[in-house]
């Protein structure tokens, strides 16, 4: 009896302390959220860009004759890894069954080398030394692959276990992190949560000692984003007090959600707070406009002239989902769309053939500059091109629009209810709780329109949530027949009790124009989920063409146009006469959005830095020219722009109906 009860126990305190404070929320396989409407075509004009075809030339991830054997298969240290778990997801929710074979090649010949000891990649039978981190991305992919092929979850979660007792005893004999998985610990950390979650075959003790041995050998996030030690400004003149690698922009990305993932094992909600003051540093004192923050490698600070790099983008978009999922906090969502409809766009041509090592929030032109305004990137960082500056974002930027939308729903671990965590035009099919079978379609072409329409088909009653952005002002929400009332979110969250059979709801989710500040005394203007700046007129100038690819282009750009305004802030109105109809395809480009901010402006004397980029906005600038009325775009269809004006005060009153009353009525 007493030997019994002491078994019973030493089990209970086994379970504790290899378990894992459970998710809020949680994704639904990929595939079960479909994009519609203008974000399906966003991702077939990807799939018809560089992203769909850079494995048929490029020649860090192809496997073309002309490269030489499987030099595909061998670089599962970086471009490999970030190809497979970013084409993974493109190609299912595009259904490009030429790409999706591509990908089980892939993963084929990934498990097939793998060696006697557990080590997964190109160091097999090599005398090359042995680092964890180029793995990390590869097992983002192949739980993508196993989630839409469920008969492919017994070798890949073989192969992870595997690999998990082998990268256990490397880290306890101090081996496999370089300065790269010292930084990035946190993504095998996610990895092996996962596994713990859904496979963990009795290991949950190793699953969670190897999760202890990760933090322990990496950097202390909760250090480096500790308000004592954060810098709060650019940090190329500052002394960094850990690895030099802790303020890399990339590598910041990717550590903000680190205390979110130590948390579920440390069970300890100081990591969680201690996650939400860093995300809040980190865009308190490197912030852009434009939803993201600046690091031109390191940490850049607040000068609108200074770079963000495109890898960074979408790993912050990773991180905030993570953070979501753990933390219920609806300000990571809040974020994470605004720079999926803003920062993301930007940094990419229209037809995403080129994208740019480093975005700038002010960009007058994107060419070769010397002297350039990055301490650490050289001078062609803000080229369009296959691989201006650095390969690596060509291969990582692919996952950043189709991650986003097969988060965009999510479901509560219990099943019991789903939630539409980010707005915009999305199908679903999932089975909750019951057996369930719902389906939400969700027409709208946010975030251009404030109006969303949601049919949800369901077999029995459950709990639907909708996230109600933090921007919204006098949102309202009906439901099937009855008349629209105000949205009473709840931690940022609708609810909504729908019944069995057919539920119509309609949003109406309208937003002010808000003025932000910005250094200088200037301003930036945002509108619900999108930001406007000034669209510089532009000539392009093609520098070059890839030999293998005539498409993939370096291309240069040049304002052909006044961009030097100042504007007044208050005068600015929304304008949505292009809404309604079918938007043009593709969407991020000159000219296409339908929706605009008008504002006063005049030209002021704004210098040059160096030959081509932006000084500062100029401080108590004065009109050289008389004023008038300019149109702002959605930041992401822009290319070169000025977001941060100087201000001046027009002559112009802005009658109070011509204002909110006025425009928010439906052309
Ligand atoms: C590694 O080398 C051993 C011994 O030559 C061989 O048996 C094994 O097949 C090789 N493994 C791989 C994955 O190539
Ligand atoms: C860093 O120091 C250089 C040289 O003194 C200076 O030009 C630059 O403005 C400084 N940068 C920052 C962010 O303080
Ligand atoms: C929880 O985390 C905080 C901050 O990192 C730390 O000071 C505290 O000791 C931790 N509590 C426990 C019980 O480990
Ligand atoms: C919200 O309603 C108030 C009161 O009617 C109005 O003053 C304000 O302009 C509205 N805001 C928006 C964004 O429609
Ligand atoms: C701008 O004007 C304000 C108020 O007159 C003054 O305090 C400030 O020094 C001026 N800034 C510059 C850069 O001239």
């Amino acid at each position: 009896m007493a030997s019994a009860k002491i078994l019973v126990l030493s089990a209970l305190v086994a379970s504790s302390t290899a378990s894992l404070a459970p998710l809020h929320y949680k994704t639904i396989p990929l595939g079960s959220v479909q994009p519609k409407g203008w974000i399906y075509d966003q991702l077939v004009v990807q799939m018809n860009g560089l992203a769909g075809h850079e494995h048929e030339f490029y020649e860090l991830v192809s496997d073309t004759d002309w490269i030489g054997g499987d030099a595909f298969y061998s670089v599962l240290e970086e471009a490999g890894s970030y190809w497979f778990d970013g084409l993974i997801p493109s190609a299912v929710l595009t259904n490009n069954e030429p790409i999706k074979k591509k990908t089980l090649e892939f993963l084929n010949y990934v498990l097939d080398n793998q060696d006697e000891s557990g080590w997964l990649g190109p160091e097999v039978n090599t005398t090359k030394p042995r680092y964890l981190w180029g793995r990390y991305p590869f097992f983002f992919g192949a739980i993508q692959l196993l989630e839409v092929d469920p008969s492919l979850t017994e070798p890949i979660v073989d192969a992870m276990h595997k690999f998990v007792a082998l990268a256990h005893e490397m880290l306890v004999n101090g081996e496999g992190v370089d300065k790269w998985a010292a930084t990035r610990w946190e993504d095998f950390v996610v990895v092996l949560q996962w596994l713990h979650d859904n496979h963990p075959r009795g290991q949950e003790e190793l699953l969670v000692d190897t999760m202890k041995y990760l933090k322990w050998t990496g950097i202390p996030w909760e250090q480096v984003f500790s308000e004592e030690l954060f810098p709060k400004s650019a940090v190329e003149n500052l002394t960094n007090p850990f690895e030099e690698l802790a303020w890399h922009g990339v590598n910041m990305a990717e550590g903000l959600k680190a205390l979110g993932a130590t948390y579920r094992f440390t069970h300890n909600d100081s990591d969680l707070e201690a996650a939400s003051v860093g995300w809040d540093l980190v865009f308190q004192y490197h912030g852009r406009p434009s939803g993201i923050f600046a690091a031109d490698e390191m940490l850049a600070g607040l000068e609108a002239n200074r770079g963000t790099e495109l890898c960074l983008v979408v790993e912050t978009m990773l991180s905030g989902t993570f953070l979501y999922m753990v933390s219920e906090d609806s300000k990571y969502a809040d974020r994470v769309e605004r720079i999926t409809y803003n920062a993301l766009p930007a940094t990419l041509t229209g037809d995403m053939w080129g994208r740019q090592y480093l975005q700038q929030q002010n960009q007058i032109s994107a060419m070769n500059m010397t002297p350039n305004p990055f301490p650490s990137d050289g001078p062609e960082s803000n080229i369009f091109g296959l691989e201006p500056n650095y390969p690596c974002c060509t291969v990582a930027f692919p996952k950043g629009w189709p991650k986003f939308v097969s988060s965009a729903f999510m479901v509560t671990p219990d099943l019991e209810s789903l939630a539409q965590i980010y707005l915009g035009p999305f199908e679903t099919s999932t089975v909750l709780a019951g057996d369930n079978h719902v389906t939400v379609t969700v027409d709208t072409q946010y975030p251009f329109g404030d109006v969303l329409t949601t049919t949800i088909v369901a077999e029995k009653a459950f709990l639907y949530k909708i996230r109600i952005p933090s921007w919204v002002e006098n949102g309202t929400i009906a439901v099937n027949d009855a008349a629209a009332e105000g949205v009473t979110p709840e931690k940022g969250l609708q609810y909504v009790n729908v019944g069995a059979g057919t539920t119509v709801l309609v949003l109406d989710l309208p937003a002010a124009v808000i003025i932000e500040a910005r250094p200088h005394s200037a301003v930036a203007l945002q509108r619900g989920p999108l930001h406007y700046a000034y669209d510089i007129p532009r000539t392009e100038h093609v520098l070059a063409v890839d030999p293998h690819e005539h498409r993939a282009i370096d291309l240069q750009m040049e304002p052909a146009g006044q961009w030097a305004w100042a504007i007044d802030p208050n005068t600015a109105v929304f304008r949505k006469d292009g809404l309604g109809t079918a938007l043009p395809s593709p969407i991020f480009d000159f000219g296409r959005p339908p929706v605009s901010l008008r504002v006063q402006a005049c030209p002021v004397d704004w210098p040059l830095a160096g030959d081509i980029f932006a000084a500062p906005p100029p401080e108590n600038a004065t009109c050289t020219g008389p004023e008038r009325t300019i149109s702002l775009t959605p930041y992401g269809a822009t290319k070169l722009r000025v977001s941060e004006f100087p201000t001046f005060e027009s002559s112009i009153i802005v009658e109070e109906e011509m204002n909110y009353a006025f425009i928010e009525q439906q052309p």
